[in-house]
This record gives C-alpha cells, sequence and structure tokens, in this order.
C-alpha cells in the first residue's frame, strides 16, 4: 500500500506505478534506510514524541527487519512497494503495528533519502579508497619489479626517447594517488547529515541534529533544510571522480593494448584476462583491458546524466532527482570492478625485455643526445637541432642507426664530433642523464619508488 493514499479517490494506473516506483533501482539503499530509521527513532524518542519503550521496541524490530533481508533479500523486490522507504514502514507497520506508523513523525523521504543516499556513497566511498589502494600496490609492485626494463617512449606516438617500464608505472601511481586524494576530499565534503530537515522547511520538533549527525557517523549536521533535501553534489562529485579515474584507467588499458599488438610485442598478458576469437585460432585478445577503456564511456555518460537532470531543477525536492541514483550505483559498480579488473591485469603481466629494448634503440631515440652532445662542444642548440635533422634524414636513407655511422661520417655533419660521441649515444646515456626529480635516470626510479614506500607506511 502507499504511504500517501489518504488524499486520493482513483486508482493510480499501473502504467504511472511502473514508472514511479524505484524500488526496483533504490533497493540497495536498505541497510542505509533501516541505520537512518534506528537513529530518527531515537530522536524522535528523545523529544517525547515516543515513548523509550517504544523506541526500544521500534529499533528491535528493525534490526529485526535486518536480519529477515538478510535471510532472504528477494523479500524486498517481492513486496512491490513503491521504494525502499515504502518498504521499511511497510515492513515496520507489520511487525509492531500502530507503533510503525509513528516512526515517520518529523520525517520526509525528502531528507530520509538523502540522507540514506549519503550514508551510501560514504561507505562504497571507503571501498573504493581500499580498492584504489590496491592498484596503487599493484603499480609500485610492478614498478619495482621492472624499473630497469628499457621500452619507447612516445609522444605523437612516434617513439620519442627511450624509458623503463618502472618509469611508466609511477606515472599511474601519481593518476591513482590524485584519485585518491580526490574521492577523500569528495567524501569529505559529503560528510553532512540532511536528516532533520523534514520536506524542505526543517522538522518541526526540536530534534538535535548535531547529535543525529553523530548517532549516523556524519561530521555534522547540514546547514540549510532547503539546500538539504535538494543537494545532489556528492552523486556529482563521485561520479566527476570516477569519470577521472576512469579516464586513467582507460589511458593505462590504451598503452597496455598498444604494448601488447603484434606490432609492439613489449608485453604479454596472462590467459586469465584475455580471451580467444571464436574463428581465428591464433587470436588472444586484450578484452579486460578494451572494457576497461569500453566502460569509461558509460561513467561519462552518467556523469552528464546527473548534472543534465540537476540543472534546472528550482528549490527543493522534485521527482526528477530519483533519476540520481541508477547512474550512481552503475558508477561506482563499473569503477570497482574495473579497478578489480586493473590489479589482475597488472599481477599477470609479462615484459618482453629484448622486444622493449630493440624497439627503443630503434626509431632515433638518441637524436637528442647527439644534439646535445653538439651543445656540450659548443654549439647552440637551435642549430645542433638542425645538424642532428640532417644526420637523421641520412641515417634514415641508409637504413642505419646513428651510432652505426664512422666517425668520419659523422664528423662531415659537424667537424666538432669527435670519438666520445659513442659513449653518448647509448641507450644507458640516454636514461642516465635524465637524473633528475621526475626524470627516467635508474636511481631516480629507485628512489621514487622508495619514497612512495615510505609514505605507504605512514599512512
Ligand atoms: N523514491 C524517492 C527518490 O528516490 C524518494 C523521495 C520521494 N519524495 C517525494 N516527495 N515523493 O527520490
Amino acid at each position: 500500500m502507499a504511504l500517501w493514499g489518504g488524499r486520493f479517490q482513483g486508482e493510480t494506473s499501473a502504467l504511472f506505478k511502473l514508472f514511479n516506483d524505484s524500488l526496483p533501482v533504490d533497493y540497495r539503499l536498505f541497510e542505509q534506510d533501516v541505520l537512518g530509521s534506528i537513529a530518527w527513532a531515537d530522536a524522535i524518542a528523545s523529544v517525547g514524541i515516543i515513548s523509550a519503550s517504544e523506541c526500544t521496541d521500534l529499533k528491535a524490530a528493525l534490526n529485526e527487519l535486518l536480519v529477515d533481508v538478510q535471510g532472504d533479500p528477494a523479500m524486498i523486490l517481492a513486496s512491490g512497494a513503491e521504494d525502499i522507504h515504502s518498504f521499511v514502514e511497510s515492513a515496520l507497520i507489520a511487525k509492531v503495528g500502530n507503533l510503525g506508523k509513528k516512526l515517520h513523525t518529523g520525517r520526509s523521504r525528502n531528507d530520509q533519502v538523502a540522507t540514506d543516499l549519503k550514508l551510501w556513497c560514504q561507505s562504497e566511498g571507503r571501498a573504493l579508497l581500499e580498492r584504489l589502494q590496491c592498484l596503487h600496490s599493484a603499480l609500485l609492485a610492478l614498478a619495482e619489479r621492472e624499473f630497469d626494463a628499457v621500452m619507447p617512449g612516445y609522444t605523437h606516438l612516434q617513439r620519442a626517447q627511450p624509458v623503463t617500464f618502472g618509469h611508466w608505472c609511477l606515472a599511474y601511481v601519481e593518476m591513482i594517488e590524485r584519485d585518491i586524494s580526490r574521492l577523500n576530499d569528495a567524501l569529505r565534503r559529503a560528510n553532512t547529515c540532511p536528516l532533520g530537515s523534514g520536506a524542505l522547511a526543517g522538522t518541526a520538533y526540536p530534534i538535535d541534529r548535531h547529535a543525529l549527525a553523530a548517532a549516523l557517523n556524519f561530521a555534522a549536521p547540514t546547514l540549510n533544510s532547503l539546500d538539504s533535501v535538494s543537494d545532489r553534489d556528492h552523486v556529482i562529485e563521485l561520479c566527476s571522480t570516477a569519470s577521472i579515474s576512469m579516464m586513467h584507467l582507460s589511458r593505462m588499458a590504451e598503452d597496455l593494448i598498444f604494448f601488447n599488438t603484434g606490432e609492439a610485442q613489449f608485453i604479454s598478458l596472462s590467459d586469465a584476462v584475455t580471451s580467444g576469437s571464436s574463428l581465428m585460432p591464433q587470436k588472444k585478445n586484450p578484452d579486460a583491458l578494451e572494457l576497461i577503456r569500453g566502460k569509461t564511456g558509460r561513467v561519462y555518460g552518467s556523469l552528464v546524466g546527473i548534472l543534465t537532470t540537476m540543472k534546472a531543477l528550482p528549490l527543493a525536492y522534485n521527482k526528477d532527482m530519483q533519476e540520481d541514483k541508477e547512474g550512481l550505483f552503475d558508477v561506482v559498480d563499473s569503477w570497482a570492478i574495473c579497478l578489480d579488473m586493473a590489479v589482475l591485469v597488472l599481477s599477470g603481466l609479462n615484459i618482453n625485455r629484448p622486444n622493449a629494448l630493440a624497439a627503443a634503440q630503434q626509431g632515433y631515440a638518441n637524436a637528442t643526445e647527439l644534439a646535445d652532445y653538439l651543445v656540450a662542444k659548443g654549439m647552440p642548440f637551435r642549430e645542433a637541432h638542425h645538424v642532428v635533422g640532417e644526420v637523421v634524414v641520412a641515417a634514415i636513407e641508409k637504413q642505419i642507426a646513428l651510432e652505426d655511422f664512422s666517425l668520419e661520417e659523422l664528423s662531415a655533419f659537424a667537424a666538432i664530433i669527435e670519438e666520445d660521441v659513442y659513449p653518448n649515444l647509448t641507450l644507458e646515456a640516454c636514461l642516465g642523464k635524465r637524473d633528475v626529480l621526475g626524470g627516467t635516470a635508474l636511481r631516480q626510479i629507485q628512489q621514487a619508488i622508495a619514497a612512495k614506500k615510505a609514505q605507504r607506511n605512514v599512512r
């Protein structure tokens, strides 16, 4: 039975009920709704709306309901209730009769749903932080294992300068750290309790909202009732944090898909996260990575969806806002499984060091080194850049590497080139010279890994 029958004489249409009911989505707020209801029972007992013993009975029944649903989760959807709040209230009335009908005094589904959803964001957010931390650890472990595995670094997807696989891992470690910091920020801002705001104007009972917020583990109560019931910033911030993080995961996936191609063959992926083709027996496809990249799109979609839903809503609550949950739940589910999947992919990753090294040695990735050598001998950089450009053209023509030119050939391009040019053109020199904070020199990578590990220990 609906919670609001009294004012109505006609029947609601079955189609409207199907359209209007949110239970098939918001059943996931069950636990939060019960916790909020337990706290609300205490709150209304504290101002004398129900007696201490009534409060005890209500809370016992609510706890019993938690156990009932644990035993039979399907009972929620089978109830046919309008939403999770109606389900909990009806189930309570079924248990304790008229006493159950007192619980909603001074409360509205508007402050109730806002509270439930914020509680849900807090607990899911904490679980996501743990998942992000796992990915951080997985990347750091891989960085440590492969700190000196040389591969080409790219700009414009053209071989640019050699880097190491460990250095590549540490780039994503930085991104994950920003994701963690963004999520912590979002959760801190969402840590306020709307309960006690009523439908929009504030509850008419002198509830201590500070105590109520504390009972629900919120840092503080919200401060304006109109805002409390119509604010969905926490949904938007979770979706935007997820979108940025998914963008990082998608770029990581794209890098790895490329490293795994037959053309590159820098890495191989574990059988655990790849699939075959139904037609071509030789295929081993990077499906896990492609799905991470693919799911990024739906996460962005939900962010744009909720922003668009909210953009023209007048204060305070409007039913449009019921559309907040489906996208958010999908965002959180997608982000969570992609984080888990990324960990799984990384844990089974093998680096094909000879191939990656050979690729780093091709493509004139040491051309900058030759220019720097000329600069060290006194040539202005712009001129050196031009001279090396000509050397590269000649090398491409002969299909050789820069270091394969004889000294005679090289000095024809610039007389200041001497025998000591060759040590400058080795991969070791290319890497070793980037010995600056954030650079790809092995010493820097090892220091960065040590610093991250020390940081993790103090956290
Ligand atoms: N199912 C609703 C939602 O998710 C709960 C709030 C309903 N409030 C109302 N005034 N109809 O938004």
